[in-house]
Order: structure tokens, then sequence, then C-alpha cells
């Protein structure tokens, strides 16, 4: 076989004629993966320091829940959800609002994180409907923000990888936009964080008040911002806030917890959190997905609260349209046992600690690194921000592709961490000329995480931090 035969992919993705590194299986616990070089054979074996994109809470092999996945194929018959339902996908439902102290009483199980936002977009439209009020069609959402990859996904969201699609997405007047939520450069020297609160509260009202409030279907924003910004956290009382105009206006508030979501921020639910979170029950609707079953299984999902479900209940009761592979009855199965480990092995609480761990541990090593801007992140759901200047916070050059280069060096050092550029804002110029400001690197590991695991990511992110700055400054 040639050396072209041998890296020829099929498989249209990344690089589409390059099959690029392959994963041939995964190591101690799941926490490593390796990864083969098809023109080569030669394996490289990597912590996993991001679990797939944030997704593998259980690592990458699990074998007390893989063992079982022969008998649960057999036990789950396919069911085509408008006309019959599974107990797997109803045990999963039960379960999972169990965990969240009467905020939610029913779910939605997709199969994926973009498709749990198409369907939130949809449902919120029909739940206005449902009260006979056909105006609000438009969500407000954040800049620098995401929400998936599909066009209603991609029309909420904000960030690099809009741009090209504009023309075919939701329009700007459907989706208007708040600004991003951004402590570390927007929460200004001598603002208290209750100014801080009320400046960010007060932007938002503005972006309600601007778009015709009676025509808000409903707000989606990420509790902690994921890959496109890197993990800030929002200050207290702000999601109050929000949700509360959402109230005040007729809107309905959601959540977007997919990345950071169901453990990975240290708490079953991240709008838990004591630092930041909710005061005031749930959101109306919340998306979760990745970590909900392990990247064992493709599985997402919506949770809704009785308000909503009450809406429906006393209106047609039904939901408008379905999706073949909603609430499947094999992948819901996997997630439950997923999620059922995790609370019977108290993992969340292990996210909280090594997790802690880890944010403090970068901290302290990365103080006198004159590129390292901010620590950040909640739970094990990290990030460090490469800044040219820490006084002024000025980013280097998108040409130097630092977040990219960064992720590089960390992975030749045997780490998994997401490397990107983008953070603070981007300007599109054209497909190939899209200019990225800002870098920073992202890490969410497994639940499972000692750490041993954390020491060595917390190594190779510090390293790769300090040899920068001796290359760039
Ligand atoms: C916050 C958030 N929402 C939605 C999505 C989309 O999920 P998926 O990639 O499963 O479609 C993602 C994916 O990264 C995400 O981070």
């Amino acid at each position: 076989m040639t050396i072209e035969t041998k890296t020829k992919s099929y498989v249209f993705q990344k690089k589409i004629s390059e099959k690029g590194l392959i994963c041939v299986g995964a190591k101690n616990d799941g926490m490593y993966l390796v990864l083969e070089d098809p023109a080569t054979g030669e394996q490289k074996v990597v912590l996993d320091g991001v679990s797939g994109a944030a997704v593998c809470s259980l690592g990458h092999t699990d074998p007390e829940i893989t063992s079982q996945f022969s008998k649960w194929a057999s036990e789950s018959p396919y069911t085509f959800g408008a006309y019959y339902g599974n107990n797997s996908a109803e045990d999963l439902g039960e379960f999972m609002c169990n965990r969240s102290n009467g905020a939610f009483e029913s779910c939605l199980w997709t199969q994926s994180g973009s498709e749990a936002t198409e369907n939130a977009i949809k449902l919120m439209r029909q739940y206005h409907l449902e009260r006979g009020d056909g105006k609000r069609y438009k969500i407000i959402s954040r800049l620098q923000s995401y929400h998936g990859f599909t066009i209603g996904a991609l029309s909420v969201g904000d960030g690099t990888r809009k741009p090209p699609f504009k023309p075919i997405l939701l329009s700007d007047e459907q989706t208007p936009k708040m600004p991003q939520l951004y402590p570390y450069r927007d929460w200004k020297e001598g603002m208290t964080e209750e100014e801080y609160t009320n400046h960010l509260l007060e932007q938002a009202e503005k972006v309600f008040i601007d778009n015709d409030p009676s025509t808000i279907s409903g707000v989606i924003v990420e509790t902690v911002g994921g890959s496109t910004i890197g993990t800030p956290t929002p200050p207290k009382g702000y999601l109050d806030g929000l949700k509360a105009l959402c109230h005040k206006y007729g809107a309905l508030f959601m959540l977007d917890e997919v990345m950071c979501g169901l453990g990975r921020c240290g708490y079953d639910f991240t709008w838990m959190h004591p630092e930041f979170g909710l005061t005031t029950g749930g959101p109306d609707l919340l998306s979760v997905g990745k970590t909900i079953g392990s990247g064992f299984v493709t599985l997402a999902g919506l949770f809704f609260s009785p308000k909503f479900c009450k809406t429906f209940n006393e209106g047609t009761g039904y939901i408008m349209g379905g999706q073949t592979y909603h609430s499947h009855a094999f992948t819901c199965r996997v997630g439950l046992a997923v999620q059922q480990k995790i609370v019977r092995d108290n993992l969340v609480e292990n996210v909280r600690v090594v997790g802690g761990y880890m944010k403090e541990q970068l901290k302290e090593q990365l103080k006198d690194c004159k590129i390292a801007g901010d620590v950040r992140g909640a739970g094990n759901f990290l990030s460090v921000e490469a800044v040219k200047d820490k006084a002024t916070k000025e980013s280097f050059d998108p040409k130097l592709a630092v977040g990219p280069t960064l992720h590089k060096r960390i992975f030749d050092k045997g780490v998994i961490v997401m490397g990107a550029n983008g953070t603070t804002g981007y300007e599109y110029q054209g497909l190939t000329d899209v200019t990225c400001f800002g870098d920073h690197v992202t890490m969410g590991p497994a639940f499972t995480t000692t750490k041993e695991h954390a020491d060595i990511i917390i190594k190779a992110v510090v390293e790769a931090f300090y040899e920068l700055e001796k290359e760039l400054l």
C-alpha cells in the first residue's frame, strides 16, 4: 500500500482528503488515547485533558458500562415517539428531574446539543402559541457564544465559525445579541460585583427594549461559556437578574449547559453553583449534552420547568413534530447508567475537588508567567487566556495563532487540551481570511480524573506557557 492509499480519508471531516491521526484505542481507565499516524503506523499515547470536547465524563472506556451494551441493545427495540415511548427514556428523565430540586418535570432526549437548541427554539415558539401570544418569535442571546452548528443554533450563537454562513441563517432581526459576558476584560477596576452585574443587566434590558419586548420569545445563554470565549463565570446575581428580566417582558429563560453542565462545573446542574448560580429555582428550559452519555452514545437533551409543561398541558397537550431518533431507548439506557454511576461514585464532588486543585495550581504556577493573563472557570472546566501584556491585557497578533500553537505544544508533551483563538472577537473578510483575536486554552478532563492526572495536565500547560513567553516576548 502506498503512503497516499494509507492516508486517504473517506470521512468528510477536518482535512477532507487526509485521515490525519486516527484513534485506535484508549488506555489506563480511559484517561489516555492511543493515536496512530496512518502513514507510519507510529502510535502516540496522550492524556486527554479535555475528555474529547468536554464529553467523556467517565473517560473513554468503562467496562462496567460497556460490558452491558449487548444486553441493553437486545432489550431496546426501536420506538417511534409519535406512537409509543420506552422505559429507558422515561427512567432517564425521572432520574435527572429528581436531581433538579423540582426545577424540571420533563425532558426531551436528542442526539446532539445542536439538535437540542433547534428543538428549544421551536418549542419556545409553541409555548407562546399555546398561550395565544403568536407575536413572539425572536431569540436573544450573547455575542461570543456557542449553541451548536445547525442553522438555528448557529444563528443564536456567535463566533469565528459563523460569518461564512450568515446569508443562510436566521436574520439578525430574529436573533438580537447582548454583549459578551467577559469579566476579565469588562469588569472594570473599581466596579463592585453588584455594579458589574447591574451593568450587564442594563445592557440586556436595552436589547429587550430596542427589539420590541412583546416579540421576544426567549433568551438563551450558556451558564458558563465554552470553547468560544474560554469558561468565564458570571458575576453573582446576573443569572437571577436575567431570568427576572425575561419574565418581566413575558419571555422564556433558557440556559445552555451542553458543555458546562451535569457536573462539569462541580454541581449536578451548573445553575446550582453557589457562587454564581440561580437562587430562584431553575431556568424555564435547559439544554444538556456531551457528558450525559460520556461519549459512549450520542445523547443530549432538553429539560422543561413545571411552568413550561403546565402551559402545554393546559393547551394542546402535545409537542408539534418530533424526530426519528428522539428519546432513543438504547442511548437513554446508556445515559442512565452513566448518570447513575456518576451519582453512586460521587464523581461530581471529585470534579469539585480535583478541579479546585487544578485551578489553584494553574493560578499559582502561572502567576509569574508574563503571558498567562487569566485563569478562570469552575469545577474542572478551566481556561487560561494568553496575552501579550498582562497589565494592558493586549492580545497577541492574530497571525501568531497563539491558541493553536499552545494546543500543539501541549499535545507534543503528551496532553490534549483545547487551544483556541477568537477569544475576544473576530473579523471576517472571506472564507480563508478570518482574523481571530485573542487566545486561550481550555481543559475539561473526565470526572474520574485524579490529582496525579491533574498534575500531568498542569505541568504540560504551565511548561507550554513559559516556553511561549520566552519565544514571544
Ligand atoms: C454550549 C454548547 N451548546 C451546544 C453545543 C452543540 O452541541 P453538539 O456539538 O453536540 O451539537 C455545544 C458544542 O460544543 C456547546 O458547547
